[in-house]
């Protein structure tokens, strides 16, 4: 095995690793969720859990990654050899394959959505017709194929260049810009007429409206946003010397994902309820919603454009890092098989992503189960594969790897103090896997 590259910087690796978890989590599902479950509880529940359960884990991942520095799989085997242990990490290459095969069908639909705003094909219509135009674009069977392959290969290109030259350089580009932009949606959204009544929908909690399910979704968006339980962020931090300080990388890439999350419902729900339109619209509300709003603005469709591109950018950032496991353990750090691997994987996940495509299309019918190849697909990957895999780093981290080598490994770089180490131990070993154990057995309908 040759020797693993690494991050060229520590603002690097950071925005790498934010832009994994920064992607359709925090600003597609996050503000329809939450449209669904009263917003401000959820919002504060979906806080509470990054912040005791989210960054615990992705914590751990990166303790991991940095004690091993090697691959997903080589990491597990490294730490704890001849035990089976390192199928966490054969499971988490599988869940990224299977998680990008459907990820890239929105990804398509940003592509496709794109294209049409700047070739000013959603300018001139009035605003019943977006709902007409969002369907008709995500059903045509050989457009929605070809965008989805156009996301594949922009991911393929990048991850195939390697992690210093691709992932890391683009991701400094992207990530700056998507800041900058969403602060620009945001005071655009606020300062609309009517624009309180979707703040306060945000900011004020009316716990009248949670459920047992608003708890758990809140939890499974936590982990789902951070990119923890797939062994992607076990990767990210194999690329790290071991003077970058851990605890720090984890709070900013957890503080960031929180204000991305903010920033994406401040800029979604003072424009939905300033133009009356529904808080709960579920998967569509950003692509029937946002044109709506934005082409009731002078200048909007730039706006709307502006705002695909960014979302395309966070979408990628994530779409790499679910490349990049996998592509990094079957190369072993070569970097010509590096190439060959990233076009094989990636070309295989668009062939097995085509009939998810297909599912708002010719397959709209064909179910199993009572639902589409898509939602079977995203039902696997997050009510079953992510669990599994989370709940497996919680009991791996703290029972199978010396306590007093955690100790030494986080606090290589940094100074955490012990009281904060405990904190996270205990949470880690007893709340995590109890509450993980609990959201399982309820997407089972146990309860
Ligand atoms: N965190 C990403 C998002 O919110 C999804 C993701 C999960 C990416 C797991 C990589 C690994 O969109």
């Amino acid at each position: 095995m040759k020797q693993q590259e690494q991050w060229t910087s520590k603002i690097g690796f950071i925005l790498a690793a934010a832009g994994s978890a920064i992607g359709l989590g925090a600003i597609w599902k996050f503000p329809y969720i939450a449209g669904q479950n009263g917003g401000g509880a959820f919002f504060l529940l979906f806080i509470i859990f990054t912040l005791f359960l989210g960054l615990p884990l992705l914590l751990a991942e990166f303790s991991i990654g940095r004690t091993a520095q090697k691959n997903a799989v080589e990491s597990y085997k490294t730490i704890s050899p001849g035990t089976k242990w390192h199928w966490i990490g054969i499971m988490g290459m599988i869940t990224s394959f299977l998680l990008l095969s459907f990820y890239s069908v929105i990804g398509g639909w940003i592509v496709a959505y794109l294209y049409k705003t700047l070739t000013g094909q959603l300018s001139s219509v009035d605003a019943s017709s977006y709902a007409e135009i969002f369907g008709s674009t995500i059903s045509h069977p050989f457009g929605s194929v070809l965008v989805q392959l156009i996301f594949m290969v922009m991911t393929i290109l990048v991850v195939s260049r390697g992690v210093q030259q691709g992932i890391e350089k683009a991701s400094k580009i992207m990530m700056p810009a998507l800041f900058v932009l969403f602060i620009l949606l945001v005071i655009r959204a606020v300062s609309l007429d009517g624009a309180m009544e979707g703040i306060n929908f945000l900011l004020m909690p009316d716990f009248t409206k949670v459920t047992s399910q608003t708890i758990l979704e809140a939890m499974g968006q936590s982990f789902f946003t951070l990119s923890v339980g797939v062994s992607v962020m076990v990767t990210y931090s194999s690329y790290l010397p071991k003077t970058e300080n851990l605890p720090r990388a984890a709070l900013s890439i957890g503080g960031m994902n929180i204000f991305i999350v903010l920033l994406a419902g401040l800029a979604i729900f003072p424009a939905v309820f300033a133009f009356d339109l529904q808080a709960d619209a579920g998967p569509v509300l950003l692509f029937q919603v946002l044109p709506t709003v934005f082409s009731q603005l002078p200048g909007g469709m730039i706006f709307f454009a502006g705002f695909l591109l960014l979302f395309l950018f966070a979408t990628l950032t994530s779409a790499f890092s679910m490349l990049e496991i996998i592509v990094s353990v079957l190369s072993k750090g070569d970097k010509a098989k590096r190439k060959k691997w990233a076009w094989i994987t990636g070309l295989a996940i668009f062939a097995v992503g085509i009939p998810s495509t297909l599912s708002y299309g010719v397959l709209a019918e064909a179910t199993l189960f009572g639902r589409t190849f898509f939602d079977n697909m995203d039902y696997v990957v997050s009510n079953i594969l992510f669990p599994i895999g989370s709940l497996l780093i919680a009991l791996y981290v703290p029972n199978k790897m010396k306590k007093s080598t955690l100790y030494e490994e986080l606090q290589s770089g940094s100074r955490m103090k012990k009281g904060l180490f405990q904190t996270w131990f205990i949470l880690l070993r007893y709340v995590a896997p109890l509450l993980i154990i609990i959201v399982m057995l309820d997407v089972l309908d146990v309860f």
